[in-house]
């Protein structure tokens, strides 16, 4: 197993020749990135599901998640790092790529339909990025004010736990819902390549795995962008309003 691994690695190498060693290293950091960002993804959906099952369970969570000293002081700040580190070298490593072959790249975009998707990372990318913007002026500004500006980290609004009433609140407007879905059929897409893609950087490029792995990315890409859809909906549909 290590044996093909190393193999793998090699291959990789191999198959990218012409790019100098450092560009293999970088294409590595965008993968690793990547995953980072899968699993992120993977927490932030599971948390943001349990909204739409328990009131009380999403309350608990989320206050745990937004007072820890680990998840806001060590895992937040890598998050952000992550997030900009992966936008940047996306948008570095997709310039080098044109420069180094503009013209094979525009046969290659002509004729293979089956790489719309990959072609377009950058778009997609681009696009989850804006949403980004919007979701944290929604979501995470707010909560830094009243944590760390405002010093209220009881997490309390007239007594009670006030974080899915804020949720379900902000998805009382109709176009706010209907901007997230949109910008969630693009996380779809960027997923659709970005999962598969990031096993294949590692190299990890085997007749057995890899098909399995391509598998899980379209189960990943379709599954948690979808989920993410039906919460916007499900708060939009039950909107509480409080009096
Ligand atoms: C319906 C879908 C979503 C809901 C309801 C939601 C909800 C939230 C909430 C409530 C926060 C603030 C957490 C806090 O600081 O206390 C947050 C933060 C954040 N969200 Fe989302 N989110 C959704 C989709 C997404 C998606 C698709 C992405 C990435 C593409 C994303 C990325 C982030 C990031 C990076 C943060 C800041 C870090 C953090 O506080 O965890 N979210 N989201």
């Amino acid at each position: 197993m290590n044996h093909t691994f190393a193999i793998n690695i090699f291959n990789t190498f191999k198959m990218s020749k012409g790019l100098s060693s450092s560009s293999i290293g970088r294409k590595l950091m965008m993968a690793m990135s990547g995953f980072f960002l899968l699993v992120f993804l993977l927490q932030h959906f599971t948390i943001n599901f349990l909204s739409v099952i328990s009131e009380e369970v999403f309350n608990e969570v989320s206050h745990f998640m937004g007072t820890n000293f680990l998840v806001q002081f060590i895992l937040q700040p890598i998050l952000m790092f992550g997030v900009v580190f992966h936008l940047l070298m996306g948008m570095y490593l997709d310039r080098k790529n044109k420069l180094a072959r503009p013209v094979k790249y525009e046969m290659e975009s002509a004729n293979n339909n089956s790489s719309w998707i990959s072609r377009s990372m950058l778009i997609t990318g681009v696009m989850i990025m804006l949403f980004l913007a919007l979701h944290f002026y929604d979501f995470w500004i707010p909560e830094i004010k009243i944590k760390y500006i405002d010093g209220d980290m009881s997490g309390l609004h007239d007594g009670k736990f006030r974080y899915w009433h804020e949720l379900n609140h902000k998805f009382h407007d109709i176009y706010r819902v209907a901007i997230y879905c949109v910008a969630f059929v693009f996380l779809s897409l960027h997923l659709m390549h970005g999962f598969q893609s990031s096993f294949q950087t590692a190299g990890v490029n085997h007749a057995k795995y890899t098909p399995i792995i391509k598998l899980c990315g379209y189960i990943y890409a379709v599954v948690i962008p979808a989920g993410f859809i039906l919460i916007a909906i499900y708060h939009h549909l039950f909107r509480v309003t409080l009096l």
